[in-house]
């Protein structure tokens, strides 16, 4: 599964919405919406899920609840509190469906990027499981990228690898390049945290989203990095990354 094809969006140009039930006041803002097969650029939707930009602050405390279906999560901007305690700026959290979403508040202002496939909807405050997972991002240590001929100057920072799917940060040095067009059998959302890259679309900055369905035609590249970037990366689907040489002429254009 994944999210349509996106390339890319800036999250403050998104309008903020809002809906409200008995667990709380949630304003966000939207990358992607519904959820599709891993294939290619145009894989119709098939069923409901989103990848949205919570936005809260001292006034919007959510209520614990039950979570009616997988959600993963990062916190993208300020410091949260669940249930009291306190979790930092850069830490993913993942709770699996059917298991307790702490309380959520917070002391002034903080944006939290969060993912699920399905329908929100919450029916119950207490739930049977309690199984949240929340890994801090400078606790974990660099290794090497998942994609194994992934061009060099890359490291990746895993939070919670599962078979077919799996959430990192992956960290490229300044002055990085690839110097291919790549397409992948996996999906993958990427959220810019810090510094920059220049794609096919682009230079991406934090707050900067795509979403690339797996597939031969969502070849994407070639690209550079001058100040070098860190980015949440959501991948799902079989590894696998073709990689071939682009034409000099675009790889140049990447650095004017
Ligand atoms: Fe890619």
């Amino acid at each position: 599964m994944s999210r349509p094809w996106v390339d890319f969006i800036n999250i403050d140009e998104q309008p903020a919405q809002s809906c409200a039930n008995d667990y709380g006041t949630f304003t966000y803002r939207e990358f992607a919406n519904g959820t599709t097969r891993n294939e290619g650029k145009s894989s119709p939707i098939i069923a409901p899920g989103k990848s949205i930009m919570l936005e809260l602050d001292s006034n919007t405390p959510i209520a614990a609840h039950a979570a009616p279906t997988q959600i993963r999560a990062f916190i993208f901007e300020g410091n949260i509190k669940l249930d009291g305690q306190e979790v930092k700026e850069r830490s993913y959290i993942e709770i699996p469906a059917g298991s307790q979403v702490p309380a959520i508040t917070v002391d002034t202002k903080a944006r939290i990027f969060i993912t699920y496939d399905g329908e929100y909807t919450i029916t119950s405050a207490k739930a049977e499981k309690n199984e949240i997972v929340i890994k801090y991002m400078q606790d974990i240590v660099w290794r090497t990228p998942i994609v194994s001929d992934f061009p060099g100057g890359a490291a990746r920072k895993a939070f919670y690898d599962h078979g077919d799917y799996g959430s990192g940060i992956l960290g490229i040095l300044p002055e990085w390049e690839s110097p291919f067009y790549e397409w992948h059998t996996f999906s993958e959302e990427i959220l810019i945290v810090e510094g920059s890259i220049i794609s096919s679309f682009g230079t991406m900055k934090r707050g900067a989203y795509l979403s690339h369905p797996g597939g031969e035609d969502t070849v994407h590249g070639p690209m550079y990095s001058k100040e070098g970037c860190l980015m949440l990366v959501l991948r799902e689907g079989p590894i696998g990354n073709t990689f071939t040489p682009a034409d000099p002429v675009e790889v140049a254009s990447r650095k004017m």
